[in-house]
């Protein structure tokens, strides 16, 4: 007997009108931080969300599941920052059994590493992103609003050492704030199995962007090419980060050109907001609205057909940035990038 699958279940990936199938999911877990990043934050401070609008375990667990049929294939929990999201290692051991579901990232800002990384390897978190912008106690206490560098460090070894091999490190580089540390960065990469992803400085809701504070990845490419050789390493067609390997070093470096060099092309990513809205694109505005939809009983087709009509309203690519800040309607902080 065959039995036929329901239309939730779709034998090829969830496609954009581009062709490009969407393998690939953000979820934010919380919009709460224990940091306080100028560049993420609004500068006249956040209001959290009341817990009841933020997803819980079940539904976060519930809409993972819709995806994976859907065809993803891998998941990346963001926040704020997920990690204070308290019982973060049970769901991580939820989706970890999702049939279908092969990776599940985390991108954090390192601060509970330490006493964390080996719960979290073992729940079944297949790698990490940890947010690092200076490696100067002082500037990173400035930049993050919290003296915790050496603990962020400290986690960072303790990362390594429980097996997250590469350890992926998120620079947001800002022209004038921290643009004369990527030797620096460069020299953790060549010493340590780490990847540092330099990531331009994008505009968010609040955060006070302006032109001149981005940095360009191709002056970065150059200051990096005054000390090392960077031999282009072989990406997927979705990748973000153009990767390049230090010659004789242990680790590599990357460059997320969102603002000046558009990977629109292979984009391949979903988003699920906090607050259980789907983005298409990071620049997008949320266009539905999965947990009221869930919460008033909605079953896997209806919720399905939310996400099948945002991903027919995505587009081409994102238009240029000087006319982004107009469509963002979420701050990094409900979205974690
Ligand atoms: N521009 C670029 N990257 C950002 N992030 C947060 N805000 C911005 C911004 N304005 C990054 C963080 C983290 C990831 C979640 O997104 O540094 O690595
Ligand atoms: Fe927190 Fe990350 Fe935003 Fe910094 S960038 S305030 S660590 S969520």
């Amino acid at each position: 007997m065959v039995i036929a699958p329901s239309p939730a279940v779709t034998a090829s990936p969830w496609t954009d009108p581009f062709g490009r199938p969407h393998t690939y999911l953000r979820v934010s877990i919380t919009d709460r931080c224990n940091f306080r990043c100028g560049y993420c934050m609004p500068a006249q401070g956040v209001i959290w969300r009341p817990r009841s609008e933020i997803l819980n375990f079940e539904e976060i667990e519930r809409l993972v599941r819709l995806f994976v049929r859907g065809g993803v294939t891998k998941v990346r929990l963001t926040g704020g920052e997920p990690a204070v999201r308290r019982g973060l290692e049970e769901l991580i051991a939820r989706l970890a059994v999702i049939e279908g579901l092969r990776e599940i990232w985390m991108t954090t800002n390192g601060s509970t590493l330490a006493k964390k990384a080996d719960a979290y390897r073992r729940a079944g978190l297949t790698g990490l992103n940890v947010s690092l912008d200076s490696l100067r106690r002082e500037r990173f206490a400035e930049i993050a609003r919290r003296d915790e560098l050496p603990k962020v460090l400290e986690g960072i070894e303790t990362a390594l050492g429980a097996g997250f091999r590469p350890l992926k490190i998120n620079v947001v580089v800002m022209a004038g704030v921290n643009e004369d540390e990527l030797l620096d960065f460069a020299e953790l990469a060549s010493d340590r199995p780490i990847q540092v992803r330099f990531i331009e400085f994008m505009p968010f809701k609040g955060n006070g962007w302006q032109r001149g504070d981005l940095y360009p990845a191709a002056r970065m490419r150059e200051d990096l090419r005054e000390r090392y050789r960077l031999t282009p390493l072989e990406t997927s067609p979705n990748a973000v980060a153009r990767g390049f390997a230090i010659e004789g070093g242990k680790g590599s470096v990357a460059f997320v050109a969102s603002m000046t060099e558009s990977f629109c092309d292979g984009c391949n990513r979903l988003r699920l907001t906090a607050d259980g809205t789907v983005k298409s694109c990071l620049f997008l505005r949320a266009d539905g609205n999965l947990r009221d939809s869930l919460r008033a009983g909605a079953d896997d087709e209806a919720l399905a057909t939310i996400v099948r009509d945002s991903l027919a309203r995505k587009w081409k690519e994102h238009p240029p940035m000087e006319n982004l800040l107009a469509t963002n309607d979420h701050s990094m902080l409900e979205i974690g990038g």
